[in-house]
């Protein structure tokens, strides 16, 4: 019999350690033989931990477990699958997860994410496999087809991107693999790693063959002590077992990766900022053009990708271009997994192809406010990212439908808040955010932002003549067009957005804002 916990790093906040380890010395005082699988999540935090017991191959779950509870579920028969409040059945008859369409995340949560004989067995390194037949200009095309757009956050065609590296012309080029995850409120990224680590390196392999590079870097957000654990030891197991190296898996091709803790700054999160710190300097700007698909890492030409980004592709060699495509809407295709969370009563993580809209993320999945009061805004994309009122939640997870209403998709992370916020705040907090992490290469944003952060002062303290609000608007007109980069560019989003939908929180009228 098997018992799983999980071991992500959330889940292990929650508590899921303990209960691990009292299920194991209730175990042993009873005498009954257990293997204890320590698992990724699968996403459902509210869940968490989620205690999973498997009998004859079916699993029913548990959750949320303390470790107050374990012994209390031994006398309750958990281990025959019986009845509990926290009984949750089949875990993947969950409403929140059969409704789903996991591509990136079909094992993150399922099994022990070490266990390379596991993800064989689940299809993993089909795709690199299919790939290893290919010419480099058959799998760009075959990416160009599916429709993957990066998901940092700025939605660039991956294939365009990866075509204007394989056809740069140099004697090394490299993939780089942007898990500085600095966005508040996301988690994929983490959950992939912790949770599926072969699949990203999968991504990396395919992506170099690709592109001609036979060197990758993974740059890690310092903050995942956990994610750098497990991944370490998946590069171990991955190239012990052949799939990384100078000859993976006897094709003659080579493709070696390394993994590369992150300098602790969100700008390192910005592609050419990440490209300095990985060379060891300071985490700085560099001017783009050129673009590091040119000119990247030490000056060769290189792709800097998401995690999800590459972690989107071997489903789509696994499976072909075409499948992909058919999910999602408009320009906007595949899946995207979307990072519910702040006061929701189910936050989370949820697949699901583009199309659905942030009404039914917000409602169906996330089950409105954990609070209990109404839902007042949600920022999406980040710390950067726009306010959005209730008004605007019939959108539709699209990057060209939230374009239009000035929102953006960002990596995916959706923060809801009730009605005790204040716009007015948090706009301030955006403008002191920017002015703690700027680089300080360019002035709109290095002083922009302190500025920023004294004019919302004196709005909040009542000093709201018109002159005030004018020299706001000025300044976010300046920091978006003129800084050298998006966290320059984009503070004023969360400000220009809280003036237009809440100007109440900043002590205005709508006709003050006009
Ligand atoms: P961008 O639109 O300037 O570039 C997007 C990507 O496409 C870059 O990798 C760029 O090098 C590449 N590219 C552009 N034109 C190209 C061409 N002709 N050929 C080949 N490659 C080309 O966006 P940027 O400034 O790189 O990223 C901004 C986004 O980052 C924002 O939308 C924001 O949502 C996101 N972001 C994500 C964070 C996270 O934690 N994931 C943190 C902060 C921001
Ligand atoms: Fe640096 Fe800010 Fe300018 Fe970006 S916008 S280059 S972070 S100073």
């Amino acid at each position: 019999m098997k018992v799983y916990v999980p071991r992500d790093f959330s889940a292990c906040a929650l508590g899921a350690d303990e209960v691990a380890r009292a299920i194991g010395r209730e175990a042993e005082r009873r005498g009954i033989s257990l293997e204890l699988v320590r698992n990724g999540s699968r996403g459902l935090y509210w869940l968490e931990p989620l205690v999973e017991v498997e009998r004859n191959g079916k699993r029913i779950a548990y959750g949320p477990v303390g470790e107050e509870e374990v012994a209390g579920l031994f006398d309750g028969g958990f281990l025959e699958g019986k009845e509990h409040p926290a009984r949750q059945g089949d875990p993947e008859e969950i409403p929140y997860l059969r409704r789903q369409k996991r591509l990136v995340f079909r094992r993150v949560g399922k099994n022990d994410p070490l266990s390379l004989d596991q993800y064989r067995r689940d299809g993993g390194f089909a795709g690199l496999t299919r790939a290893l037949t290919l010419s480099p200009q058959q799998i760009v095309e075959e990416v160009t087809k599916s429709g993957l757009r990066g998901r940092g956050g700025a939605g660039f065609p991956t294939g365009i991107k990866w075509k204007t590296t394989l056809q740069a012309d140099a004697d090394q080029k490299y993939i780089v693999c942007n898990a500085d995850e600095g966005d508040s409120g996301t988690f994929s990224d983490r959950m992939v790693i912790e949770g599926d680590p072969f699949l990203l390196i999968e991504g990396m392999a395919i992506a170099g063959l690709a592109v001609g590079a036979t060197e990758g870097y993974v740059y890690l957000r310092s903050e995942y002590p956990l994610a750098r654990k497990i991944f370490e030891e998946a590069l171990e197991r991955a190239r012990a077992g052949g799939y990384l190296g100078k000859d993976i898996l006897g094709s003659g091709k080579a493709f070696s990766l390394n993994l590369y803790i992150g300098a602790g700054a969100y700008v390192c999160g910005e592609e050419t900022s990440l490209l300095e710190s990985l060379e060891g300097k300071r985490g700085m700007i560099r001017p783009r053009p050129p673009l590091p698909a040119i000119h990247g890492l030490w000056q060769k030409p290189t792709v800097v990708n998401n995690v999800i980004t590459l972690a989107s592709v071997p489903s789509i060699l696994a499976d072909g271009a075409e499948a992909y495509a058919r999910l999602g809407v408009g320009r906007s295709k595949g899946t995207l997994p979307v990072q519910l969370s702040g006061n929701l009563k189910r936050p989370g993580l949820v697949e699901v192809p583009f199309g659905i809209t942030l009404e039914e993320l917000l409602f169906e999945y996330g089950g409105g406010t954990a609070s209990g009061r109404p839902l007042k805004a949600i920022q999406i994309g980040g710390p950067l990212g726009p306010y959005l009122p209730p008004s605007l939640f019939s959108v539709t997870l699209d990057y060209e439908e939230l374009a239009k209403v000035r929102g953006i998709v960002g990596h995916g992370g959706i923060v809801a808040f009730d009605d005790t916020v204040n716009l007015g705040e948090m706009a301030r907090y955006a403008m002191e955010f920017c002015a703690g992490e700027s680089c300080g290469k360019c002035t709109p944003c290095r002083i922009g932002s302190t500025r920023g952060v004294e004019v919302m002062d004196r709005i909040l303290s009542g000093k709201r003549d018109a002159g005030t609000l004018q020299l706001l608007v000025d300044l976010c007109d300046v920091m978006i067009h003129a800084s050298l980069c998006g966290l320059g560019g984009m503070t004023p989003f969360p400000v220009l957005s809280g003036l237009r939908f809440f100007p109440e929180d900043f002590g205005y009228t709508k006709a003050d804002v006009g």
